[in-house]
């Protein structure tokens, strides 16, 4: 019951990747579209209400008619217009690639490692252009409580959807993080794997650095599309091949955002599942002499 209770905070951001842009069954509030330091985020937030009353805060990293491509994606914007929200945990969604067989295009995956095949050409902190020199921790690049807090709730969520998706959840996944627009060549493919890769995307990175130096929970949902290229004797991964399930992907990680939401921002309150994060930089910054 949420009445008398006053508006709360809005704790926790969805970012929303290929295919997924809005969520549903939430009571649209209104769109906020802050300026940052560093510029605007890729499209107007959506705030919406929960069933509860709670507010969560949405955003669709490609912009809502997908017109920003991978490397131009402005996520310095975003990490800091979804920080100036009073946001604290980021739950990011992500189409992706498989480079495991037992990955097959339809699962989910929790990843908790991360491969930078980016460029270069993407600005990957905030203290860039600035004379702070920062170096935060990113050896675990996402949020470890967080993601293991995931895990449960994405697996129960799929089994209890098991009579109309075979999807399955793989956890302790490598998401290996390349430049595009175009996808990996064969040999590039099988590197990846070589290196231990299990899945790949175009936009975990820089997210989850600037994520990090904002001391924001983060964790990435990804789902499977496709089989990337190593596969001998299979065709290359095509965009077509990629929508073929990027609706079926977007409508089930709906329904896991729908009905986790509630609890995720319950538990990042003060003193849940986020306290790895708040004060990390504390240490991060050189101190000057
Ligand atoms: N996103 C979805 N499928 C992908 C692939 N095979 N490579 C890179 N990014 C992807």
């Amino acid at each position: 019951d949420s009445k008398g209770k006053l508006p709360e905070a809005v704790l926790v951001g969805v970012i929303g990747g290929s295919g997924l842009y809005h969520l549903d069954n939430l009571t649209f509030i209104k769109h906020v579209n802050p300026e940052t330091p560093w510029g605007f985020p890729s499209s107007p937030i959506s705030i919406f209400a929960l069933p509860s009353g709670t507010q969560v805060a949405f955003l669709a990293r490609h912009g809502v008619g997908h017109t920003i491509n991978p490397s131009a994606v402005p996520a310095r914007a975003n990490i800091a217009a979804l920080k100036s929200l009073g946001v604290r945990a980021v739950l990011a969604f992500s189409a992706v690639g498989s480079l495991r067989e037992e990955i097959r295009p339809g699962d989910f995956v929790l990843p908790t490692q991360i491969i930078d095949r980016t460029k270069g050409v993407r600005p990957a902190s905030f203290f860039e252009g600035t004379s702070v020199v920062a170096h935060a921790s990113f050896g675990d690049p996402f949020s470890t409580r967080f993601v293991r807090w995931l895990e449960q709730r994405v697996a129960s969520v799929l089994v209890a959807h098991a009579g109309s998706s075979s999807a399955a959840l793989h956890t302790d996944k490598c998401v290996v993080c390349m430049e595009g627009p175009q996808f990996s060549t064969r040999a590039e493919s099988k590197m990846y794997r070589a290196w231990g890769g299990d899945i790949i995307n175009m936009s975990v990175l820089p997210e989850a650095k600037l994520a990090r130096e904002a001391e924001l929970g983060y964790a990435l949902i990804a789902t499977a599309t496709d089989y990337d290229s190593w596969r001998e004797n299979e065709d290359a991964v095509t965009s077509a091949d990629v929508f073929k399930v990027l609706q079926t992907n977007a409508a089930l990680s709906r329904t896991v955002a729908a009905t986790i939401l509630d609890e995720l921002h319950d538990a990042a309150q003060e003193g849940g599942i986020l306290t790895e994060q708040v004060g990390s930089m504390q240490y991060s910054i050189m101190p000057r002499s």
